[in-house]
């Protein structure tokens, strides 16, 4: 599985090391929240596997550079439940299946595969994503370069405002941006880069 998961993000060129970069970054939020070992095993390991359900999203649609269109978004969007599904069968990996179904809902309820509201979304799940938008903002895109570690993060707070990240979590992790110098280097941020 973890091997699977190497692959998309090694298929995904710009994205590559996103898996690992989120590992850090969501254990480090992890710990800040006081979890315990066996809740940071959990997820560093959903970390690694969130996206592994995107191994059936066809590599024309997944590598698309230009927007989405309903039906291509739409394939995009199984992803959460086929990671589920591909990971069910690992007695080992039972634990984290709801965080890996459950880590493109939003607080406000709108996002996907169930609509979840608030904290029904799994702990692990809601700090994973916050780990997740992070990396995404502070890595160069085909149609952009990387963000600085202050305006990633001033997207997360708005996207806090809008109802799709948990605030509280956007408030933690900002403060553990303090503890580190952010300046942007070669694309990309020295809060990234020091976490890889
Ligand atoms: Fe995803
Ligand atoms: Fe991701």
């Amino acid at each position: 599985m973890l091997s699977l998961a190497r692959s998309m993000d090694a298929k995904q060129t710009l994205r590559f090391g996103h898996s690992e970069r989120l590992v850090a970054f969501s254990e480090r939020l992890g710990e800040s929240l006081g979890l315990e070992e066996e809740d940071l095993q959990e997820l560093r390991i959903a970390s690694w596997l969130h996206d592994v359900g995107k191994i059936a999203v066809p590599d024309n649609i997944l590598l698309k550079p230009g927007a989405l269109n309903v039906e291509e978004t739409k394939i995009v969007r199984e992803h959460p439940v086929i990671g589920e599904k591909m990971c069910a069968p690992l007695k080992a990996l039972r634990r984290i299946l709801p965080v890996i179904r459950h880590h493109h809902e939003r607080v406000d309820g709108s996002g996907y595969p169930d609509g979840l509201c608030g904290e029904a979304i799994p702990l692990k799940a809601r700090i994973l994503q916050v780990a997740d938008v992070y990396d995404a903002l502070t890595t160069e895109r085909p149609y952009r370069g990387a963000l600085s570690s202050e305006e990633a993060l001033r997207i997360l707070f708005k996207e806090a405002r809008n109802g799709w990240l948990d605030a509280s979590l956007v408030c933690k992790f900002s403060e553990l941006c303090q503890f580190v110098e952010c300046y942007p280097v070669r694309s990309r941020s020295m809060l990234a880069s020091y976490y890889t």
